[in-house]
């Protein structure tokens, strides 16, 4: 470790790879520093093992921020292209899996040596297992930090800590407590991308349904998401209870479509008339996980032949299926979270630079930032484009 670098990066996450081989490649000496025991740790569980590394759509639409402007330049600066063309330039083979979400055809650590390989080559000094005990900023401008392994100073710092979730392999609230230091404001912090959890019948229900997975329509206020929702021992999960989660507020109800894009109702109706004989068991087995038929049947206690189902029966079953309205007790929580909403108060940050306003030099960058995408390689996109952006400037 020397003792003075133009770029100190804390963090070796994925906005900081990204901002170190920014910064080292326009020559800057850069000392990028984690704690952890290896390097992108985040990265090399993302996407099941294969990192679902951006989004072919990816645009200011996909993220949550108090101010959903701030991420609109940093995204425009180093955009999925970008990333797409240094992932060919590695010769990494990717596929799209769904909804313009990429994946590596391999395993995510490819990613990962991708980024130590361009760090490499830019000269970035790398150090893990490296806490930093303290910061200091020095009067005549610049920062110096303390490690267990010497005290370097730089005249930029940049802090890509990242956010809450999993604390298991090395999230910390660094980031957020370094901003407090500096007078920043950081909002409120919770869980996102996270499965609901319930109570009492409601969770029992679902316990009965582990492993049971559907298309559904899922809304909480205006958003609302249409992907896979699926039935565990703790409640609901799968994509579109994660994408709603970031959206949900205690004391809502979620409305969830089990059968989107059709109107059960009308579908019962004329199932009455063409089969009257037949069981409304049957019918609704011809629409839905036959576990899920019995389980809910049990609950709404209407059972029997079409014929002798009322229409109001039929709308009492239709309404539980199209729109099944249900309040969740909360959420799984960080331990199981895929990101953070959300910290440091984009009001404080240049959204060219990622640079702080009130001190030269500090920037924030990644997810320790007020800015949350949605499921589907949009927030390690962000992670590139502002560690990109501050890499151009640190
Ligand atoms: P990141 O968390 O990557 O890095 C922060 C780094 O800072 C870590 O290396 C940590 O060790 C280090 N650190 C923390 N405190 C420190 C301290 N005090 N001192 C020194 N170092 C410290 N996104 C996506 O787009 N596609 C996907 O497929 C997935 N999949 C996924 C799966 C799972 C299980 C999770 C939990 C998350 C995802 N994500 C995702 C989200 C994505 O991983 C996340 O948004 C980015 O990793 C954020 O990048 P950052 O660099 O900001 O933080």
């Amino acid at each position: 470790m020397k003792e003075q670098y133009d770029v100190i990066i804390i963090g070796a996450g994925a906005a900081g790879l990204m901002c170190a081989m920014t910064a080292g490649g326009r020559g800057r000496s850069v000392l990028l520093i984690d704690h952890a025991k290896k390097i992108g740790e985040k990265i090399r569980i993302s996407g099941g093992g294969r990192c679902n590394f951006t989004n072919l759509h990816a645009s200011p639409a996909h993220y949550l921020s108090h101010n959903p402007h701030f991420c609109k330049s940093a995204l425009k600066q180093y955009t999925q292209h970008d990333f797409i063309a240094l992932v060919e330039k590695h010769g990494i083979a990717y596929h799209e899996k769904t909804l313009g979400q990429l994946f590596c055809d391999e395993s995510a650590q490819q990613i990962i040596d991708m980024l130590l390989d361009e760090c490499d080559a830019a000269g970035v000094d790398v150090r893990k297992e490296s806490s930093v005990e303290s910061i200091m900023e020095h009067k005549g401008g610049g920062y110096a930090i303390k490690t267990p392994y010497g005290s370097p100073r730089c005249g930029s710092l940049v802090i890509a800590t990242g956010g809450l979730s999993i604390p298991k392999i090395g999230a910390t609230k660094f980031g957020y407590e370094v901003a407090r230091q500096f007078g920043l404001n950081v909002l409120e912090t919770r869980a996102g991308l996270v499965p609901l959890t319930f109570q009492a019948q409601m969770l029992e229900f679902c316990k009965g349904l582990t492993g049971v997975s559907v298309d559904a329509n899922v809304r909480a206020g205006e958003a609302v998401f249409r992907e896979g929702l699926l039935f565990t021992h703790r409640g609901l999960s799968g994509p579109s209870i994660l994408q709603i989660s970031s959206y949900w507020q205690e004391t809502q109800d979620i409305a969830v479509d089990l059968h989107p894009g059709e109107d059960v109702f009308a579908y019962l109706k004329t199932q009455k008339e063409a089969h009257p004989k037949r069981d409304l068991k049957t019918v609704l087995s011809g629409i839905l996980p036959d576990r899920l038929v019995e389980q809910m049947m049990e609950d709404i206690q209407v059972t029997g032949r079409m014929a002798d189902l009322s229409h109001k029966s039929l709308q009492a079953v239709s309404d539980r299926i199209n729109d099944w309205r249900i309040r969740p007790a909360g959420t799984e929580g960080y331990r199981t979270a895929e990101v953070t909403l959300g910290g440091v108060d984009t009001d404080e940050l240049s959204s060219k630079t990622m640079e702080t306003k009130k001190h030269p030099g500090l920037y924030f960058i990644g997810e320790v930032v007020d800015v949350t995408g949605w499921l589907g390689g949009y927030n390690f996109q962000w992670a590139w484009s502002s560690g990109y952006v501050a890499g151009l400037h640190a």
